[in-house]
């Protein structure tokens, strides 16, 4: 059965009007000047497909044709992003060299001990035993690859953008690029990085031409840790290279992997197209904590009204508020957008800034929250417990980078509060120095002034909180509701 996904088609993101975008002159890369005629040719059309679409009713024929012939990949950097890849590279039958120079992290891996939650050890020993999965922090493992995928970190240092773990990958990788090689940038990064900093880098390391004698592509990583439901495999995957040789081998490559890709004409449009997730979602949820601030004091429940909007069955997605942003994605990619936009032509990117502004700010919300809770029960922050549950960014998750719950902690810490939380996912270790660790039992419950939920764990026990808490904070509207609970 073939099937296109396209403008009339069935995708559940009704995307089809990449397959439409508008082909551009070509830019001039340094020494590299690409031609991007190709996307005008009709024998290449962009959209959303699946493996099993038959070239003969398919206008995407000429890539269709074209299967994966790579043997070795490299995936460099065996993180959240680069793990899990690795595993799939190797279960479709790639040989893979998981290369992480991070030397405490490759030898967990070679002992079968997983540091990512989506990758269990059960899964790294059965890639490990198949013996076509290699992880190592030696460089010279790469050597020979076919496809070599960069899944590195990119963060914001002082507030810009921090390109240099791309950079530094790039440079390692470049004197092992071959005629014939792929690589492929995974890392969120602004629109221009893979044709302006990595291609450059990479035909400086090679000696070679991108779009000649290798190719190079862009692919943003949709991961979301801990959603079983959209897993690597099923969610649609965009695919751009920076000509066609370079779209072709990108998308046979991820085709040998995903269940659907999304063909774009280029790296700057998928590259755009991940920042346009992150932050579409980044200003909704701020729209929500926001109106949560006004509902609190226009006594509407917002939580009600949330629910209620969200039964209409159009024009409307649900985001719910909380305590803040978290993770490495949202407090992180609308920035390297609204850097872009400014670094480029100059404007501020109101939206973002307004976005970071707001979502900033909840930790310093839910701590005056919590002093009010306090003071109904004629209680100052200076010497009360305050238990908190949950200190990852997000439900079901061990990941506490830039959470704002800690945020939070501190806070209250430095109002004199004695702080202590419960988070089965994150280890002591990465609590805050502000907070003690603390486990879910009555005593505990009990024992405090105010329980704040920050982080709704399926494995918290709602009923044993809600039955023994003197008062309740809860910034996830997970409670059952009592007269000592309140809510965000
Ligand atoms: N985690 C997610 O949910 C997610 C989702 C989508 C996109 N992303 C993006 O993917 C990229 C990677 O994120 P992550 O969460 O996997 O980060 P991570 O920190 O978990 O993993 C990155 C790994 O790269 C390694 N590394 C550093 N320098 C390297 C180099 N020169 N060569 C090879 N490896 C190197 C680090 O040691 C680390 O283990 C980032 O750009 C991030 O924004 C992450």
């Amino acid at each position: 059965m073939s099937k296109v996904h396209g403008r009339d088609g069935i995708s559940v993101f009704d995307n089809g009007r990449s397959r439409l975008a508008d082909p551009r002159s070509a830019p001039r890369l340094g020494k590299c000047v690409l031609d991007y005629s190709w996307r005008n040719s009709p024998d290449v059309q962009r959209g959303t497909r699946t493996h099993d679409e038959s070239p003969a009713d398919d206008a995407m024929t000429d890539l269709n044709s074209r299967p994966s012939t790579a043997s070795k990949v490299v995936i460099a950097g065996q993180g959240y992003v680069g793990l899990p890849i690795a595993m799939r590279a190797v279960e479709v039958g790639y040989d893979v060299v998981g290369y992480e120079p991070d030397l405490t992290r490759a030898k967990r891996l070679v002992s079968g001990s997983s540091y990512v939650e989506d990758v269990s050890d059960d899964v790294l020993a059965a890639a490990l035993d198949t013996r076509r999965y290699e992880p190592s922090d030696a460089i010279e493992s790469c050597e020979g690859f076919d496809v070599a995928v960069i899944t590195v970190p990119t963060p914001l240092t002082e507030g810009a953008p921090d390109l240099s773990y791309i950079e530094r990958s790039a440079r390692e990788l470049a004197p092992y690029v071959r005629p014939g090689s792929t690589v492929i940038l995974e890392s969120t990064t602004y629109p221009g990085t893979t044709e302006e900093l990595l291609v450059p880098i990479l035909e400086e390391g090679s000696g070679l031409t991108a779009g000649r004698d290798f190719w190079v592509g862009y692919s943003p990583e949709r991961i979301d840790p801990g959603n079983r439901t959209w897993t690597f495999q099923n969610t649609p995957k965009v695919v751009s290279g920076i000509d066609e040789r370079s779209a072709v081998a990108v998308d046979a490559f991820y085709r040998s992997l995903v269940d659907a890709t999304v063909v774009v004409s280029g790296p700057k449009v998928a590259e755009m197209s991940k920042l346009l997730e992150n932050t579409f979602r980044h200003v909704n949820i701020a729209l929500v904590n926001e109106l949560a601030m006004f509902a609190g004091e226009l006594g509407v429940d917002v939580w009600e009204a949330i629910d209620a909007a969200s039964t209409k069955p159009f024009g409307f997605m649900t985001f719910t508020p909380g305590p803040g942003v978290g993770g490495h994605c949202l407090p992180v990619d609308p920035s390297y957008l609204s850097w872009r936009v400014k670094q480029t032509i100059g404007a501020t990117f109101r939206f973002v800034e307004l976005a970071n502004d707001i979502n900033d700010h909840m930790p310093d919300y839910v701590a005056q929250r919590a002093a009010m809770a306090l003071n109904r029960d004629a209680k100052a922050v200076n010497g009360s417990r305050i238990l908190v549950l949950g200190l990852a960014y997000k439900r079901n998750s061990g990941d506490v980078r830039v959470s704002p719950v800690p945020v939070f902690c501190d806070r209250m810490a430095a109002l004199g509060a004695d702080v202590y939380a419960v988070d089965p996912h994150v280890a002591a270790e990465q609590f805050p120095s502000s907070t003690a660790p603390a486990a879910l039992t009555q005593a505990e419950l009990r024992a405090a002034d105010l329980v704040v939920v920050a982080t709704d764990h399926d494995g918290f026990d709602w009923d044993l909180v809600v039955g023994s808490a003197q008062r309740v904070l809860d910034t996830r509207h997970r409670v059952p509701p009592a007269d000592h609970v309140e809510y965000l």
